[in-house]
């Protein structure tokens, strides 16, 4: 395997990779300030090698058994020979699940959204908090996947499927912004409520560092300490961000649906907690292969460190529930959140292989698993639901 610094003895012009002519400018998703906006620019920083994007040019064959999921030396390029089938599957299982938010039909919401009476300021607060979360979340998780975790993966498998989640969280902000454009609202209110809305700013100064971390330009796996903070980054973002922050929005707007309001704007949010489940697990089996391939890297400490973000991530995510429900509403309140999200938690931390870390807690809402399995749900809705399972067996839990 070659790097940046390593000669190349003249590739294709095709396959050469582009080598940065300037240094990398400062990362570009951490949540911008105004403070930040007039801080001088960052100092130039020099490009590190990024072994995992060249061509390698040995004549010899890649063999599966040689590739590792981080710190590989075989050839990026080279899809085939399957070692890591079940990420490949997981890609095809997306592929099958292929949906665009304008499918869905808007026209309900919008009456109702329009009607004085159509919904309560409870209602309709819990709609704006939902969308002043999730406008920006996923473009974080987008960021985070393209800048930070995928140069540092070097299953090719792993990186197809990247590329697929990536493309999954622009229809998810897409989704999100064509509700916000459907409904008429503030759309400064809405996309700036990550800085404004302190229960909504917190969740993502919470994540912001682990994006960073592996987002530098100078960050490289290959020593036990920066492969630790690689695998920190892929369980916050895995069983934290997209395994449970996601959790009380979804919960809220799928109740509405249930009670036939925002049926459009229900089903979207189906479609994408389908797709984030996807990218869920798809996770955990990412952070169990690196822990099967690198058991040095599960120490006593780190697993503590571990189940330290989990107990602020569980509590960040229930101020974000009483912020968005001061009162009960919907049949739901935020103390049934606090036992939901230590449910949720618990089965995060048993995929990764952590004990449960909140005993005895119960799931209240059992409808939710059967919401991600949506075979179940066809008719569940009256708006127009598309099949587009076109193959590919899914296997949500
Ligand atoms: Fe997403
Ligand atoms: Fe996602």
């Amino acid at each position: 395997m070659l790097s940046w610094d390593d000669e190349v003895s003249t590739p294709s012009p095709a396959l050469q990779p582009v080598r940065p002519a300037t240094p990398m400018p400062s990362a570009p998703t951490r949540l911008a300030t105004a403070d930040q906006s007039a801080m001088p620019p960052r100092q130039p920083q020099a490009v590190p090698a990024a072994a995992s994007s060249v061509v390698a040019t040995s004549t010899t064959r890649v063999k599966a058994v040689d590739k590792r999921v981080i710190n590989g030396q075989t050839d990026v390029n080279q899809l085939v020979p399957f070692k890591y089938k079940w990420a490949w599957e997981k890609y095809l299982a997306g592929c099958a699940n292929h949906w665009m938010p304008q499918e869905i039909n808007m026209q309900r919401d919008i009456e109702l959204w329009k009607n004085p009476n159509g919904l309560t300021e409870d209602e309709r607060r819990i709609i704006k908090r939902n969308l002043g979360f999730f406008v920006t979340a996923d473009s974080l998780a987008a960021n985070n996947i393209t800048l930070g975790t995928y140069r540092h993966i070097t299953a090719p498998e792993c990186r197809q499927f990247l590329l697929r989640q990536a493309f999954e969280e622009a229809i998810h902000t897409h989704a999100y912004q064509y509700i916000v454009e459907s409904l008429g609202l503030d759309e400064s209110e809405i996309f700036n409520a990550y800085h404004e809305v302190s229960s909504i700013r917190d969740k993502d100064e919470f994540l912001v560092p682990f994006i960073d971390q592996i987002m530098d330009p100078n960050f490289r796996t290959g020593t036990p300490e920066n492969d630790r903070k690689l695998l920190e980054s892929l369980i916050v973002f895995a069983c934290l961000m997209e395994g449970l922050f996601f959790y009380v929005g979804f919960v809220q707007i799928l109740a509405l649906g249930r009670q036939n309001k925002m049926t459009g704007a229900a089903e979207q949010y189906m479609y994408i907690l389908r797709d984030e489940s996807m990218h869920c697990n798809f996770g955990i089996d990412l952070i169990n292969q690196i822990k099967l391939e690198n058991p040095h890297l599960w120490t006593p400490e780190f697993r503590e460190r571990i189940k330290e973000l989990f107990i602020k991530a569980v509590d960040l995510e229930y101020r974000y529930a009483e912020d968005t429900m001061p009162r009960g509403v919907l049949g739901l309140n935020a103390p049934m959140f606090k036992e939901y999200l230590r449910f949720v938690a618990n089965r995060r931390a048993v995929q990764i292989g952590l004990e449960a870390l909140f005993p005895q807690a119960t799931n209240p809402f059992p409808w939710m698993s059967e919401v991600i399995d949506l075979k179940k749900q066809r008719n569940f809705f009256e708006t127009r639901v598309i099949e587009y399972q076109t193959g590919g067996a899914l296997n949500w839990e």
